[in-house]
C-alpha cells in the first residue's frame, strides 16, 4: 500500500489526564502521563493523517505534524473534541476524571478549627460515549481505551458494549505492570468480532501497530 494510507483522513485523539479544580490552587487529577496517546497521534500523522490531539496537562512533547489543543478539564476536553469534529476516527486515550467538584471555590479554601471542607462531586460528561451515540456525522471508527486491573478482556468487552464504541484497546494497569506512567504497554485489541492479545512492547510500537490497523480498516 501507499506510504501515507491515511492521507486525507482526519483523526482526533484525546490524551493525558484531566485536572478538575477544587479552588484556585487545588485540583483532582490522576496518574496518566499522556505517553500512549501522544505516541498514537504521532504514529497516525506519520501515516499521513490530519491529526488533532486534544491534550490534558502533561509534560509530553507535541509529535511532528500534529495539531495540539491543550485543555485542563473534562468539559474543556469535550468542547475541544466537538469543535474539531467532523472526523473519520476519534480515539479516546485520555484518562478523563470521572468526577469534578460541583462548584470551584473562588478563593483558596482555608483550614479552620470548625471542621473539614465538604466536597460535593458530580459526574463528568463521557466524551467517548457521547461520540459513539452520535446519530448524524458519527465518525466511522470510534476507539476507546480501557485501563483495567483484573479480568481485562471481559471488562473491556462489556465496556465496548456499554459505550457503543467500535473498538476498545484494553490494558492491565495493576500496580506490578509498571504500565501507567511507564514506557511499555501490553494491550488487547477488542473489535466487533475479535480479540487479539498484543505482545508487551514500547508504547511507540503499540501506537504504530494500532495506526496500521486503523489505516487497514479505513481502507
Ligand atoms: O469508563 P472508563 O473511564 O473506564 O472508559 C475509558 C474510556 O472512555 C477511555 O477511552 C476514555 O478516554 C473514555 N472516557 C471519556 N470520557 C470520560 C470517561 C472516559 O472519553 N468522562
Amino acid at each position: 500500500g501507499s506510504a501515507y494510507p491515511l492521507k486525507g483522513r482526519k483523526v482526533i485523539v484525546t490524551a493525558g489526564p484531566t485536572h478538575e479544580p477544587i479552588d484556585p490552587v487545588r485540583y483532582i487529577a490522576n496518574r496518566s502521563s499522556g505517553k500512549q496517546g501522544f505516541e498514537i497521534a504521532g504514529a497516525l500523522a506519520r501515516l499521513g493523517a490530519d491529526v488533532v490531539l486534544v491534550a490534558g496537562p502533561t509534560i509530553e512533547h507535541t509529535p511532528d505534524g500534529v495539531t495540539r489543543v491543550d485543555v485542563e478539564t473534562a468539559w474543556q476536553m469535550q468542547a475541544a473534541v466537538r469543535k474539531a469534529l467532523p472526523a473519520d476516527t476519534v480515539i479516546c486515550v485520555a484518562a478523563v476524571a470521572d468526577w469534578r467538584v460541583d462548584a470551584e471555590a473562588e478563593q483558596k479554601m482555608k483550614k479552620t478549627r470548625d471542621g473539614l471542607p465538604n466536597l460535593t462531586l458530580v459526574e463528568n460528561p463521557d466524551i467517548l460515549a457521547g461520540i459513539s451515540i452520535m446519530t448524524t456525522g458519527r465518525p466511522e471508527l470510534v476507539i476507546g481505551f480501557a485501563a483495567e486491573t483484573e479480568n481485562v478482556v471481559e471488562h473491556a468487552r462489556a465496556k465496548r458494549d456499554r459505550k457503543k464504541c467500535d473498538w476498545i484497546v484494553a490494558n492491565d494497569v495493576s500496580g506490578a505492570t509498571g504500565i501507567m506512567g511507564g514506557t511499555e504497554n501490553q494491550v488487547y485489541l477488542i473489535t466487533e468480532d475479535s480479540e487479539e492479545a498484543w505482545p508487551r512492547a514500547g508504547k511507540d510500537l503499540v501506537a504504530a501497530k494500532l495506526a496500521d490497523k486503523i489505516a487497514e480498516r479505513l481502507g
